[in-house]
């Protein structure tokens, strides 16, 4: 695809629940141990929203930590995008409550919805407005709370699960430093029905007909379908990113796979011939966060100082419609606050010395 302008992120934000649940606490509600779900999923503590916590709250709170990052204010932004499937109503949109929070005056801004994989079809339809001259800066949120739409006797899919939200933050470049090298996104409806959250749109309440008390409004997942399609998915969007970036997936410096659990992300990265350093995860502490995993997986090994500067990326994410895709990106962001902080020891460094 040819762009009239290059891109880049700039910055990287997230925003969690204080609550974390652990697999322990989970064995007071449900039928399973640590050992099982640790096994099975790499899982061993999420954060999940407290009763005053909300989406729109968690997606601000990544959008101000984004901004930061990059050291620049919310009146900056041109378009505010956040990827979500469970938003607190289905509206005004969470993006238009997150772009008055950080003062975007003058950004429009929507909601869009790919389940785990909105936050890479977002960066994507980011990077167009970008690369076409329309707008400088964009904003893309990946927020979720799958907690409120779990049932938390079934030990199926309630372990897997955590809330949270990530914020990536994308820059408008000359053509020639363009960043983000390419994106690829992918979508088979015909797998619908292999992850979904009925009843929770228009279908329910049915107009003017008393809901039965025995609607399922929860989570429905046939894990071992999700698994099939996981691991092929991903490889599948890592090579046809690469390629359309004109590179090799040996290029690759770390994959930031969806954290859906530690299984399909070993077992692709096996496909790829990528090795356990190279692959970016938390699923460990955060669970599954849904749209917001990549950034927040991201945001928390920048912050441990694990990403060399430069470096190459692979972003990949899939989930339910079915959906899947990828965005190829060199990193070269690093966190302004940290640079401001430095200067600002070396000035009190020098100025120390000069008072001999
Ligand atoms: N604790 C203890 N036992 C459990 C639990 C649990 N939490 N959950 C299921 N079991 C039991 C089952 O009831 C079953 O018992 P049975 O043999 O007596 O019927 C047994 O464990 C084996 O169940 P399986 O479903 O065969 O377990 P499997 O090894 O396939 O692992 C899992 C299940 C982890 C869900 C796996 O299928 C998987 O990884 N699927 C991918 C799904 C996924 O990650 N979804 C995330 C959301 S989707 C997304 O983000 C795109």
């Amino acid at each position: 695809m040819q762009f009239a302008y290059g891109a880049r992120i700039i910055g990287v934000g997230a925003g969690l629940p204080s609550s974390i649940v652990t697999n322990e606490d989970l064995t007071k509600l449900v039928d399973t141990s640590d050992e099982w779900i640790k096994t099975r999923t790499g899982i061993s503590a999420r954060r999940i929203v407290k009763d005053h916590e909300t989406a729109t709250g968690l997606a601000i709170e990544a959008a101000k930590d984004a901004l930061a990052f990059a050291g620049i204010g919310g009146d900056t932004i041109d378009l505010v995008i956040v990827a979500t499937s469970t938003p607190d109503n289905l509206y005004p949109s969470t993006a238009c409550q997150v772009q008055a929070a950080i003062g975007a005056h003058r950004a429009p801004s929507f909601d869009m919805e790919a389940a785990c994989t909105g936050i890479v079809y977002a960066i994507s339809v980011g990077q167009q407005f970008i690369g076409s001259g329309t707008y400088k800066r964009v904003l893309v949120v990946g927020v979720d709370i799958h907690s409120r739409f779990l049932d938390w006797e079934d030990r199926n899919t309630c372990i897997l699960f955590g809330d949270g939200a990530g914020a990536f933050i994308l820059e408008q470049t000359e053509k020639n430093d363009n960043e983000m090298l390419a994106t690829y996104l992918q979508a088979d409806g015909n797998g619908a029905h292999l992850l979904w959250i009925p009843n929770t749109g228009t279908q329910y309440p049915h107009a003017g007909v008393e809901p039965p008390k025995t609607v399922q409004r929860h989570l429905q997942m046939n894990g071992r379908a999700i698994y099939e399609f996981a691991v092929n998915a991903v490889p599948e969007a890592v090579r046809q990113a690469t390629e359309a970036a004109g590179i090799s997936v040996d290029d690759i410096d770390y994959m930031v796979p969806h954290q859906a659990n530690i299984r399909i992300i070993r077992a692709a990265a096996d496909r790829l011939g990528l090795s356990e350093d190279q692959i970016i995860t938390n699923v460990e502490e955060m669970g599954n966060t849904s749209a917001a995993s990549i950034p927040i997986a991201l945001w928390q090994a920048i912050s441990r100082g694990e990403v060399k500067i430069p470096s190459m990326l692979c972003l990949v994410g899939f989930g339910g419609g079915l959906t899947w895709g990828s965005a190829v990106v060199r990193w070269t962001a690093v966190d302004q606050r940290l640079s401001q902080s430095r200067k600002e020891t070396a000035g009190a460094t020098a100025g120390a010395g000069s008072v001999d």
